[in-house]
C-alpha cells in the first residue's frame, strides 16, 4: 500500500492530543438512524476487553450499540462476523499482549473473508500503533479510538459494504454522548461513568493521551442512570474516572463536587456505592465526609501512591509528597473509622535509586495498605518519562518489585485477619471456580469472601460469619 494511500486516514497525533482547549464540551445524545437498524441481522459479534474497568464500561457501549444494529453476542470467536478488541496501552506487556492476539486472529480472517476485525481503544489513540497496523496489519479493517464509539454504526457499515478499511481516531475530545445503549455484563452490579478523561498528566502515564480532556458528565445524566439502576434490581454500582475527585471540578456555572455527587446518589435507593480512581491530590475533606455519613458508600477506598519518594513523586509529577500523602490518609481513616485502602505503586521510575525505593517502603509501612497493584515503569512512547535517562537495570527493578510485594503481602494478611470472627455483609456474585457448592462474593470492605450456600443467592446481599483469614480470602459460613 503505499503512503498516499495511508494518507487519507485519521490517524492519531499524540502532540494534538496533550493539548487541552478551553472549548466548552457539548452533550449529544444518541440515536441510531433507521438506515443502520438491520445491518447485524442474522451477523454476531465478540469483543475482547483489555485495561481497566473504563474499557469495561466502554464494551458494555459497543456492544449495546451493537445489538440495536440487530448483532446477536457470537458463541465462539470461528462464526463470529465482527471481532473487536478494545485495547489498552498502559504497559508494554499489555500491547504486546493484544499484538500477540491480533496474529492469531488472522487464521479466522483466512476462514471467514467476511470477518471484520477491529481494534478499538486506548492503543488505537496511538501513533506507532496505526502506523504499524497500516504497514504490518492489513487484515486488521477497523481501527477507532475512545472519542467516537458511538460513531461504531457508521464504521460498521462501511466496513460491511464498500469493502474499505475503516480508520478513524480522534486526537481530541469531542462532546460528552449521552442515551448511548448498553449490554452491561454483570447481572446486579454496573459501572457508572462520572468523567471522562484526565489532565494530571502524570509523566509516566499515557491516558491523557488516550482519553482526552477530564470532563464531566451532568449530574442529572448520572443520577438517572442510578435511578434506572435501582429501578432494574442492581445492588452496587462502581463510579468511572480516571482521577473522580476531580470530578465536577469543570462545571462552569455551579459548583457541584464529587462529595455533593456522594449524597445525592446515597438518597437513590442502591445499595452500595463504590468508586474508582483517585488521586490523593484532589482528595477533599468534603468527600470524606460525604463517605462517612453515607451509608451505602462503601468504607473502601483506592488511592494510588504510586512511590514513597519525594524526588521520584516530583519527577512523577504527582503534586504531593510522601508527607502530605501519608496526612491525607490519615485524615481519612479518621474520618471514615475501618476504612480499607489499596494502592498502586510503581518501581524503577527512571533515576529511582535504592534509597527512593527504600523510602517507598518505609511508606508502605506507615501506611498499612490492605492491598496494592504494583508495577515495574514501562516507558511509553510520547510521554515525558520516556525521555528521562534511566540507567537502573532491569534486574534491579524485578529485585524492587519483589521485595515490595512480599511487604504488600503482609499488608494483605493483616488486612484479611482484622475481620476474623467477624460478622460481614457479601453481595454474591456466583459460584467459586474450584467449588460448585461454595458462592464468592465481595464485602463492604472489598474483600474476596467464600463459603457454602445454595446459587439462589447470587444477586443478593448475605451476612458472613468469617472463619478463616488467608492473604487472598476471607472463609465463612452463613448466617
Ligand atoms: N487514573 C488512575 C490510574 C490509571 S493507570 C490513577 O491515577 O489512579 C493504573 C496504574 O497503572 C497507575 O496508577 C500506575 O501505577 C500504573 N501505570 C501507569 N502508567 C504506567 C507506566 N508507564 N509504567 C508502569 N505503570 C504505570
Ligand atoms: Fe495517569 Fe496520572 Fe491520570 Fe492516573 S492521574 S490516569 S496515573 S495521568
Ligand atoms: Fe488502559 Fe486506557 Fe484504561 S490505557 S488502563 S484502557 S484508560
Amino acid at each position: 500500500m503505499s503512503n498516499i494511500d495511508i494518507e487519507k486516514y485519521f490517524k492519531p497525533d499524540l502532540k494534538k492530543a496533550r493539548k487541552r482547549s478551553q472549548n466548552a464540551i457539548e452533550e449529544l445524545h444518541f440515536k441510531l438512524s433507521d438506515a443502520y437498524q438491520k445491518i447485524g441481522v442474522n451477523s454476531s459479534y465478540m469483543i475482547h476487553t483489555y485495561g481497566c474497568q473504563g474499557n469495561e464500561a466502554d464494551t458494555e457501549t459497543m456492544a449495546g450499540i451493537l445489538e440495536l444494529m440487530g448483532f446477536s453476542k457470537a458463541t465462539s470467536e470461528a462464526e463470529s462476523d465482527v471481532i473487536i478488541l478494545n485495547t489498552c496501552a498502559i504497559r508494554e506487556n499489555a500491547e504486546n499482549r493484544i499484538w500477540g492476539e491480533l496474529g492469531r486472529l488472522k487464521s479466522y480472517k483466512k476462514q471467514n473473508p467476511n470477518l471484520i476485525l477491529g481494534l478499538a481503544g486506548c492503543m488505537a489513540q496511538e501513533e506507532n500503533v496505526v502506523e504499524r497496523i497500516l504497514k504490518k496489519y492489513q487484515y486488521v479493517d477497523l481501527v477507532f479510538g475512545t472519542h467516537n464509539i458511538y460513531k461504531l454504526p457508521q464504521y460498521i457499515e462501511t466496513a460491511f459494504y464498500s469493502k474499505e478499511r475503516v480508520i478513524e481516531v480522534y486526537s481530541q475530545e469531542g462532546e460528552i454522548v449521552e442515551n448511548l445503549p448498553k449490554i452491561r455484563n454483570h447481572q446486579h452490579k454496573a459501572w457508572v461513568n462520572i468523567m471522562f478523561g484526565c489532565d494530571e498528566f502524570c509523566t509516566y502515564c499515557i491516558v491523557p493521551y488516550t482519553r482526552g480532556k477530564e470532563r464531566s458528565r451532568a449530574k442529572e445524566e448520572i443520577i438517572n442512570e442510578v435511578k434506572e439502576l435501582v429501578v432494574d434490581g442492581y445492588k452496587e454500582i462502581t463510579l468511572l474516572g480516571q482521577n473522580v475527585n476531580a470530578y465536577g471540578k469543570d462545571f462552569k456555572d455551579e459548583h457541584y463536587t464529587f462529595g455533593d455527587l456522594l449524597r445525592d446518589l446515597n438518597d437513590l435507593g442502591m445499595e452500595r456505592i463504590r468508586f474508582t480512581t483517585s488521586h490523593p491530590h484532589d482528595l477533599d475533606q468534603k468527600t470524606m465526609d460525604a463517605m462517612r455519613d453515607c451509608e451505602h458508600v462503601m468504607p473502601y477506598f483506592h488511592l494510588p501512591v504510586q512511590s514513597g519518594s519525594n524526588a521520584v513523586l516530583k519527577k512523577m509529577n504527582r503534586h504531593y509528597t510522601k508527607e502530605s500523602y501519608l496526612e491525607i490518609l490519615n485524615r481519612l481513616k479518621t474520618t471514615v473509622p475501618g476504612i480499607s485502602v489499596t494502592t498502586d505503586i510503581i518501581v524503577g521510575f527512571p533515576g529511582e535509586t535504592d534509597a527512593d525505593f527504600k523510602e517507598t517502603l518505609d511508606l508502605v509501612d506507615q501506611a498499612h495498605f490492605e492491598g496494592a497493584f504494583t508495577f515495574v515503569f514501562s516507558k511509553r512512547e510520547g510521554t515525558p518519562a520516556a525521555t528521562f535517562e534511566d540507567d537502573t537495570p532491569e534486574e534491579v527493578k524485578k529485585e524492587r518489585l519483589y521485595i515490595l510485594n512480599d511487604r504488600i503481602n503482609d499488608g494483605y494478611l493483616i488486612g484479611s485477619q482484622r475481620f476474623l470472627n467477624q460478622t460481614v455483609k457479601v453481595l454474591v456474585d456466583g459460584v467459586s471456580k474450584h467449588d460448585e457448592h461454595v458462592l464468592a462474593g465481595y464485602s463492604e470492605h472489598n474483600k474476596l469472601v467464600n463459603f457454602k450456600g445454595d446459587p439462589s443467592l447470587i444477586g443478593q446481599i448475605v451476612n458472613v460469619k468469617i472463619t478463616v483469614a488467608k492473604t487472598w480470602f476471607l472463609l465463612g459460613e452463613l448466617l
